[in-house]
């Protein structure tokens, strides 16, 4: 019979039973000969906790010099995605498209762009990067198709098996003046104004839940559904490992069979600081959250795992795009006792609940209120940044870069990486005559159009400090390259003692390590703006990170903290950190551990 109970950092913890007496720092020989057998780790598939890197095609590499991103150009670079240690890249749409919304307008969802290169291009790049390890997801548009595909142009023309592949509807008669012509209802588009656009041809108006050039579906249609599955099987084909779910929130609109025979309208939100043609100015209650598309979800995922199972494939993974409140969110991931949604919703939750406002137990709350909301058995995402929000660093703040990577590696799950993130990327200055984004060229003008503005998000990759800072050789780029690339790219970090891209790769490969791919996890806030969050599995080193994310230095006592055990090493720290990797924290200290704003240390500390 053996009971140990011993002493970590001031507190006691009973392993087997609460018996007995302290026994005081037990070495870890002894304990290792009478301790428990360490656990049998769960074999993970290979999504469930690996990193996954955002390829935003048009801005990763010109391989042809025109000034555009293409495959060939990610093709080449592969190397750096095998270096930093990520394991599938989700590329940004590379289908035929006007480009109106560069690619999530598409027109034809069975071939590539032709700036972005060929069919053979794509095959030969998912073959290198499969060849590398490394699991290639594409982005599937299921909401909406360009107004010039093929599906759109039948259906103007009322081709019979296409009538009623869009939201098709007719026009309200003015009362008061019957050769006027009113919207069906006022639901209003994620680019403002009104939802609902008029078609000479065919006398209707068609809805679009985005652009204009962006026609919504009818997943009411069993003839669009089906299609849906026809491009998801194809690519599967072609040897795609998953899909990123777009813009999955809006698949459906209410019925107008449910309310009269009419498009109901929405009521008033009430947010004054939207003006009336503004998306959020109605409630959204008709056009977002429909509880029908959790259906249509559930038929992709059982979809894939069909196609898994007959092809005796690797695991094809759903990722779903859904913003929306925590507990419409958990139900992209299924139904408890249920069926199967996504494998995961995007986690949004450090975008929209955490900024360089946020006190450490904002962080706290806001992680913790993720995993206790996730359904169990469910595997947790964490995301910093994408195409369409401003940059991680621009959000936060500068100094909370390395912080905020060893953040998403250091929590359980998937981590998220949008291109730029390891080498600190900051928002690009993109002024109103370079703006391309169809989001603020709709909604702003000179004066405020970066409140809409995707594009300073999406401003080309920093490869090294020569001309358009490696990107491209062409005289010009699509969007112009952030100012900053001469002191921030990724050459330039390779060759730095310290750097984010160093601090970045390390904790990559720390992933490895037990008890962050199966440990269990504890946060806590220390202080006003420094938490400490804790990876620990028994008989595994523990390891904690410790992140001051306020603006001043700040000072925190470690003896409280249960898990940490004697000698605290320095496994990684920020760039602007005075304690380099391999320190150690002595016991003395621990009561007084001071980090500089911004700040974050990653500690190494033996099994309990
Ligand atoms: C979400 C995409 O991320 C965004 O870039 C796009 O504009 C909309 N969905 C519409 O497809
Ligand atoms: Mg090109």
């Amino acid at each position: 019979m053996m009971y140990t109970i011993w002493r970590v950092v001031g507190i006691t913890i009973g392993v087997t039973a609460v018996v007995g007496v302290v026994v005081g720092s037990l070495t870890w020989g002894i304990l290792a000969n009478r301790g428990p057998p360490p656990p049998e780790l769960k074999p993970l598939d290979w999504w469930e906790h690996t990193v996954i890197y955002q390829i935003y095609p048009r801005s990763f590499k010109d391989s042809d010099g025109d000034g555009i991103g293409d495959l060939k150009g990610i093709s080449t670079q592969l190397d750096h995605l095998v270096d930093i240690g990520i394991g599938a890249i989700w590329m940004s749409p590379i289908f035929v498209s006007p480009m109106v919304d560069f690619g999530y307008d598409i027109s034809d969802f069975y071939n590539i762009q032709a700036e972005y290169g060929t069919m053979a291009d794509f095959e030969e790049l998912v073959k290198k990067a499969h060849d590398l390890g490394i699991k290639i997801l594409l982005d599937y548009v299921p909401n909406h198709a360009s107004d010039q595909s093929e599906y759109f142009k039948r259906s103007l023309a009322r081709e019979p098996g296409y009538e009623n592949f869009f939201v098709w509807a007719d026009p309200i008669i003015d009362p008061n003046n019957a050769s006027n012509r009113l919207v069906p209802s006022n639901w209003i588009s994620e680019f403002g104004g009104s939802v609902w656009e008029w078609s000479e041809i065919r006398q209707q108006y068609y809805l679009h839940q985005f652009a204009k050039e962006q026609v919504d579906f009818n997943f009411r249609d069993p003839a669009v559904r089906n299609e849906m599955l026809n491009i998801m099987k194809y690519w599967f084909e072609k040897g795609a490992d998953g899909y990123r779910l777009d813009a999955v929130v809006h698949l459906f609109e209410a019925d107008p069979n449910d309310h009269g025979g009419v498009y109901p309208d929405e009521p008033l939100s009430g947010n004054m600081f939207l003006n009336p043609d503004q998306a959020g100015y109605t409630t959204q209650e008709y056009t977002k959250h429909l509880i029908e598309l959790y259906d249509v979800l559930y038929d992709w995922r059982e979809f894939a795992d069909g196609w898994k199972d007959e092809n005796n494939s690797e695991t094809k993974i759903l990722l779903a795009e859904a913003y929306a409140n925590i507990t419409m969110t958990m139900l992209y991931y299924g139904v408890e006792g249920g069926r199967d949604g996504a494998h995961f919703p995007f986690n949004f939750e450090l975008i929209n609940s955490l900024s360089a406002k946020s006190s450490a137990r904002d962080f706290v709350y806001v992680i913790k209120r993720w995993l206790t909301y996730m359904p169990s058995g469910r595997v947790a995402n964490w995301v910093f940044g994408n195409h369409d929000k401003n940059r991680m660093p621009s959000r936060f703040r500068t100094n909370m870069v390395d912080g905020l990577n060893s953040l998403s590696m250091l929590l359980p799950g998937v981590a998220i990486t949008y291109q730029g993130e390891e080498i600190g990327m900051r928002d690009g200055y993109v002024s109103w005559e370079d703006t391309v984004d169809v989001a603020a060229c709709n909604q702003g003008n000179p004066d405020n159009y970066l409140e809409y503005s995707r594009d300073p998000a999406r401003t080309p990759f920093h490869w090294d400090n020569t001309t358009n800072a490696g990107f491209s050789t062409n005289s010009t780029t699509w969007l112009p390259i952030a100012l900053d690339y001469t002191e921030i790219n990724l050459k330039a970090q390779k060759e730095a003692k310290r750097s984010h891209y160093k601090v970045y790769k390390s904790l990559i490969s720390l992933r490895k390590q037990p008890a962050l791919s199966h440990g269990s996890y504890h946060i806590q806030a220390l202080s006003e703006n420094t938490f400490i969050l804790i990876r620990h599995l028994i008989t595994h080193d523990t390891y904690a990170l410790l992140f001051n994310v306020g603006s001043e230095d700040d000072t925190v006592d470690l003896d409280n903290v249960t898990l940490l055990r004697e000698p605290l090493t320095v496994y990684a720290s920020s760039v602007h950190s005075s304690r380099v990797d391999g320190d150690t924290v002595p016991w003395g200290e621990r009561g007084r551990v001071t980090l500089q704003a911004g700040e974050a240390i990653v500690l190494r500390a033996p099994p309990t």
